[in-house]
């Protein structure tokens, strides 16, 4: 007989601070039933990793989300990646890694670095900041507009952008929170992104996206044969769903773990290359995205417990990354650990397509900061931005000193 427990893994309670529960449920056993939606849970990393691998028993394409697409319409049409199978999804991957090779992804460095230089410089002289709006959104909200390229509009080019960043934060906040259960966040989310769905949308079309850029790479995928002019429109939808929202909470993440381990920040302010590093840790302890389901295709045994065909299995990915069955001390902030396995960005098949590019961004902003700020510190209480998928921040007051 598995755990029973009462735990509501999407409840406010639990969103806003996740960590003792998850403490709870690891312990709890391999494989808890949560009874409050009727689904399997695994959070600890041995059970959360092998299931991720296994994508023939454990699939994604009932929806990585609580519900399931075998017997519920889903909001929209299902991703070709995050929710498809071998052989779809191969194809569909094919195409995407060929758009985001590691050379097309490295060729953006010099311009991430840049963008980062001068964001640090002005972030010092000005001292009190707010770490989501000033560092973990700006950055992002900078570059990858224009590496996807997206048009920014010319004549009230500023309006256009703070338009474009809306549209991309609200979408991705819909999304994050459409995997969870039809709850008073979803409800939300979804309720306030009716014009953020249309953008979203339109952007997705060949004749939006600017020539150079990785969307009209994925379209000459298209030109090749690799995908249709259909598909590629879906897969510039994946990209421009999943590359914000994570990638501003892991900076968030980032912050948060800095500027409450001093000794962690001086180590990286006197040698910024451990930049890399320090982004790696951030996201195994702080987990962007903490939670991905699974949909059994068969009848399986997992630690002795017996999952039945078309039930769903959440995976506590940040359970998984804190747990000191695979991890020394997981629950302290090391940048010089080596963080390499943890599952922040999946694994297998899935394994995060946008992990180089959101990587690069990560340590250029961590070590541009590094290298120009002594200190950094909380000047305030950071407030937590609920979502059923992502954990983040709505407010970071930080304080940094030259
Ligand atoms: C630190 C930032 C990020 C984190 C923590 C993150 C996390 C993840 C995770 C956990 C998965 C696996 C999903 C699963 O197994 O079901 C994933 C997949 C994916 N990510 Fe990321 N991601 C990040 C940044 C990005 C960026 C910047 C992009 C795009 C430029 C991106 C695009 C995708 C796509 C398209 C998939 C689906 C891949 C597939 O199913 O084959 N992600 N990500």
């Amino acid at each position: 007989m598995a755990p029973v427990s009462s735990i509501d893994p999407f409840s406010a309670e639990f969103l806003r601070d996740p960590w003792p529960r998850h403490e709870e449920l690891r312990e709890a056993g391999p494989v808890v039933w949560l009874e409050r939606y009727g689904i399997w849970g695994m959070a600890r990393y041995e059970e959360v990793h092998a299931v991720l691998l296994d994508w023939e028993t454990f699939c994604s394409s009932a929806g990585v989300g609580l519900s399931n697409f075998r017997t519920e319409k889903p909001w929209r049409r299902p991703s070709l990646l995050l929710e498809a199978d071998p052989p779809q999804h191969s194809r569909a991957r094919k195409a995407i890694n060929r758009a985001l090779s590691p050379r097309t992804v490295r060729e953006l460095k010099a311009e991430f670095d840049q963008s980062a230089a001068a964001l640090a410089t002005d972030l010092v002289g000005r001292g009190d900041v707010d770490g989501v709006r000033d560092i973990a959104e700006a950055f992002p909200l900078d570059v990858f507009p224009r590496a996807i390229g997206l048009p920014q509009g010319e004549a009230q080019a500023k309006e256009a952008r703070a338009h474009t960043r809306e549209a991309l934060l609200t979408y991705g906040n819909l999304a994050f929170n459409a995997f969870g259960p039809r709850n008073e966040l979803t409800r939300k989310a979804a309720s306030a992104s009716g014009p953020a769905i249309e953008w979203i949308t339109a952007r997705c079309e060949r004749s939006a996206l600017l020539p150079g850029g990785l969307a009209a790479r994925v379209y000459e995928c298209a030109d090749e044969g690799l995908v249709t002019e259909e598909e590629a429109g879906l897969l510039v939808r994946s990209l421009l769903t999943a590359g914000v929202d994570t990638t501003v909470v892991a900076l968030e993440q980032a912050l948060r773990g800095l500027a409450t381990h001093p000794e962690q920040w001086k180590l990286l302010h006197d040698d910024p290359s451990l930049a890399g590093p320090a982004f790696e840790e951030s996201v195994r302890w702080g987990s962007p995205v903490q939670t991905f389901f699974r949909t059994a295709t068969r009848e399986v045994t997992v630690a002795g417990t017996t999952i039945k065909p078309d039930e769903k299995v959440l995976l506590f990915l940040a359970a998984a990354n804190r747990d000191a069955r695979r991890f020394q001390d997981p629950d302290r902030f090391d940048i010089r650990r080596k963080a390499v396995g943890h599952v922040g960005f999946g694994a297998g098949i899935h394994l995060c397509v946008g992990a180089a590019f959101a990587r690069m961004e990560g340590e250029a902003v961590l070590a541009a900061l590094a290298s120009e700020a002594a200190s950094i510190e909380l000047a305030g209480d950071p407030v937590p931005r609920l979502n059923n998928t992502l954990c983040g921040f709505s407010s970071l007051p930080l304080r940094l000193s030259s």
